[in-house]
């Protein structure tokens, strides 16, 4: 009995084998191609530095607004994407309000850093600027949180 079992399934591995093998290898490339030209259409689509807009003000010049971009994109994108902050358009209090909502999320941001973020955020990203366009599959991710 042992060996019939056997040799069913040595059968079927033989006649299945060489399918699986190309289906499996078919599958791979597939896999490869997808996300190769995915990755190629996300670098031609969106444009960092236009999202991640600086308007110099008597409050924070461009190497702030690189300082505090760079925190952002590195700090607070763990738990979500960077799309609901820039769509966000809060004022000074409204960001106040958000860093004081997210206080235990970010424990290695230093009061300093947490500043720089609010000044940037609010001279960038507030009630008389229209929020950043942004391509249908950075959009869906809105509420990815
Ligand atoms: C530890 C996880 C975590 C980290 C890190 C994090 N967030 Fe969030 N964020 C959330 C969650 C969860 C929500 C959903 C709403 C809520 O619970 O506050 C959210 C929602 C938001 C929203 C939209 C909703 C709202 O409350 O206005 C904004 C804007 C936002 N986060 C900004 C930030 C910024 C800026 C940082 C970096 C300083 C950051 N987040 C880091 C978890 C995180």
């Amino acid at each position: 009995m042992k060996t019939r079992i056997h040799n069913v399934i040595n059968a079927n591995v033989t006649t299945f084998g060489p399918w699986l093998l190309r289906l499996t290898l078919f599958l791979t490339f597939s896999a490869f191609l997808s996300v190769h030209f995915s990755s190629i259409s996300l670098s031609q689509d969106i444009d960092m530095e236009e999202i991640f807009r600086c308007s110099p003000s008597a409050e924070i010049g461009p190497e702030e607004c690189s300082e505090a971009r760079d925190l952002i994109l590195n700090s607070c994108t763990l738990c979500h994407a960077f799309v609901p902050i820039v769509l966000q358009q809060f004022d000074r209090s409204g960001w106040d309000g958000l860093f004081d909502r997210h206080a235990d999320r970010s424990p290695e941001l230093s009061a300093d850093q947490i500043e720089d973020m609010k000044s940037y955020l609010a001279a960038n990203f507030n009630p008389s600027i229209d929020p950043p366009d942004l391509p249908t599959y950075l959009l869906d991710l809105w509420t990815s949180y």
